[in-house]
């Protein structure tokens, strides 16, 4: 109704001539003057009011977590840098050759090698995984339990998927472990409580010392070379990070290379621990692939939005609401409508928005683009997923 608003602004700027036009004492006149300053900007504060200060609320309460992040380079310094080892590969290049390039020896045989990790649901991550690793491992380790991170009940979709991993069965030691299901505790107490049942299960695995042990989650995939030339390489680190290549949704989404968190362990019976933290400072570069939220089917996105460590992210239940999951997926956004967690704001603003698309599949895992029409999904131009 604009022109009843027009009357009442019309009707108040009368009102305030009358008052103020009126002779009265200097106390009641300054009263007044002050009552009609107030009245002056009556409306248009109390709409000013009304309108801006619950959007600012509202903005801040939907944007406050993209505030916080876009300032952390106020009052978060980056952590420690690490010490990056260049990283020397063709396939042409003898095995002696390359660890020279390293400045490592090489030994007369490779060490045995032990690959574990805690497993969710990824089980097409898993095969990629395990193919890519086949050649090098002595033996696959995989621990799962029945509960998430955060507490919620779990199938053992291993279990009811073991007969599709026939190819590992003689080097596999699976086990299970029950969930403590705490309400309401940090999900990180979980994580730990399976990394500890990981290191019993290892020992019944048959890890001994200088052994390699590979410590990452299912998703944070070694290339095989890495792996092969650690373990014919003499001296190299006790610990080391792996420098990964990061993706989101797939080989179409490339992030950064910044992925650090998987690590070779040279073992040591009690000093060894199954950890996914920060180790040492060595970390070898370009030595395979992270491939975050890389799933086949729709609901495995959702089930992972919920189930992992940092699902207080979903902070709004439309977050979970599959078109958007789908539309977000192609698109190279982000699923959680953050911003990136970089600790300069040249890294913040230069990620600033939806990843680029890439169009390249060269040095890929072998086994997806040997079985790329299983694999579609995780190759550029297919961000379509199946549902269910
Ligand atoms: C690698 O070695 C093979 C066999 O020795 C040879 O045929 C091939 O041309 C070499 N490739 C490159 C890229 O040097
Ligand atoms: C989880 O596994 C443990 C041990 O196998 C069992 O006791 C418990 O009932 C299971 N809980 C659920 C919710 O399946």
């Amino acid at each position: 109704m604009p022109e009843g608003g027009y009357y009442s602004w019309k009707k108040t700027d009368d009102i305030c001539e009358d008052v103020c036009g009126q002779e009265a004492s200097r106390a009641a006149l300054s009263m007044s003057r002050l009552r009609c300053i107030l009245r002056g900007l009556d409306l248009k504060t109390y709409i000013l009011l009304l309108v801006i200060v619950p959007t600012c609320i509202f903005g801040i309460y939907l944007q406050g977590q993209k505030i916080t992040y876009f300032l952390r380079p106020l009052w978060e310094s980056p952590p420690k840098a690490f010490h990056e080892i260049p990283h020397y590969y063709h396939e042409n290049v003898s095995m002696e050759n390359l660890c020279k390039l390293h400045g490592w020896g090489i030994r007369e045989s490779p060490r045995r090698v032990f690959d574990a990790v805690l497993f969710s649901n990824e089980l097409d991550i898993l095969t990629l995984r395990w193919n890519e690793l086949y050649p090098y491992i002595t033996e696959f380790v995989l621990l799962e339990s029945n509960s998430t991170f955060t507490g919620l009940p779990k199938p053992l979709v291993f279990a009811s998927h073991r007969d599709q991993f026939k190819f590992i069965e003689p080097r596999l030691t699976y086990g299970v472990i029950g969930g403590r299901f705490r309400k309401g505790e940090n999900p990180f107490v979980e994580e730990a409580y399976q990394r500890v049942a990981l290191d019993q299960l290892l020992r019944i695995a048959g890890i001994s010392d200088d052994d390699l042990l590979i410590m990452s989650d299912v998703d944070e995939i070694p290339s095989s070379h890495t792996i092969n030339l650690l373990r014919w390489c003499d001296d190299i680190p006790p610990i080391l990070h792996l420098r990964l290549k990061n993706y989101l949704y797939s080989f179409e989404f490339p992030l950064d290379d910044k992925s650090w968190r998987a690590s070779v362990h040279k073992y040591q019976t009690g000093k060894t621990r199954y950890a996914h933290y920060r180790q040492t400072d060595d970390i070898l570069v370009d030595a395979g692939w992270h491939c975050s939220f890389c799933f086949r089917h729709i609901n495995e996105f959702i089930f992972k939005m919920k189930a992992y460590s940092h699902s207080d992210r979903v902070r709004f239940s439309h977050y979970l609401n599959p078109k958007r999951v789908q539309d977000v997926i192609c698109k190279g956004a982000d699923l959680f409508d953050m911003l990136p967690e970089e600790y300069t704001f040249k890294e913040i603003i230069g990620k600033l928005g939806p990843i680029p698309p890439s169009y390249s599949a060269v040095h890929l895992p072998a086994y997806l683009l040997e079985n790329a029409d299983k694999y579609k999904f995780l190759l550029p131009g297919n961000c379509r997923r199946e549902s269910g």
